[in-house]
């Protein structure tokens, strides 16, 4: 799960994701594209969105999508479009571009940095609804 900053909208997707798999079976992480926020926690509305549904994001730490990302993951999802074509110029191989796609496949989740509280209840449920979708369909291709 990939956004800008690794502080708002990716570490949601990582922990909404993370709670609706099997746990031990996937391997589910996030990153930016811009170090920014280096080894930060998430930012605290992310924090509180998550935990008033149930899910504690508190314990992650910001770090930087790096190309090393395309072999040690099978999917990498961007945030946003702008993500998308960061992500796509870092890519290596042919291979490498065929794992990239956006969460919402033809919408972007909204950058909430610079919004309100319900800029962030908002794109909780674009990623929720998105990570439900995904969790099913990765449990089928897994069985
Ligand atoms: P994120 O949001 O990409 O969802 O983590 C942002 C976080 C920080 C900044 C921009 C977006 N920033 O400009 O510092």
């Amino acid at each position: 799960m990939v956004c800008l900053g690794n502080i708002c909208r990716s570490p949601l997707a990582e922990g909404i994701l993370k709670n609706k798999l099997p746990k031990n079976n996937f391997r589910v992480d996030s990153a930016g594209t811009a170090g920014y926020h280096i080894g930060r926690a998430p930012d605290i509305r992310s924090i509180k969105i998550a935990a008033q549904n149930g899910i504690d994001i508190s314990n992650q730490k910001a770090r930087k999508f790096i190309p090393d990302d395309f072999d040690r993951f099978d999917k990498i999802f961007a945030m946003d479009s702008s993500i998308l074509n960061h992500i796509k110029k870092m890519a290596q191989t042919s291979n490498d571009l065929t794992k990239v796609g956006l969460l919402l496949v033809n919408e972007d989740v909204p950058d909430p940095y610079y919004g309100n509280i319900n800029s962030f209840k908002k794109i909780y449920h674009l990623i929720d609804r998105a990570c439900e979708e995904l969790s099913d369909k990765l449990q089928k291709m897994q069985s």
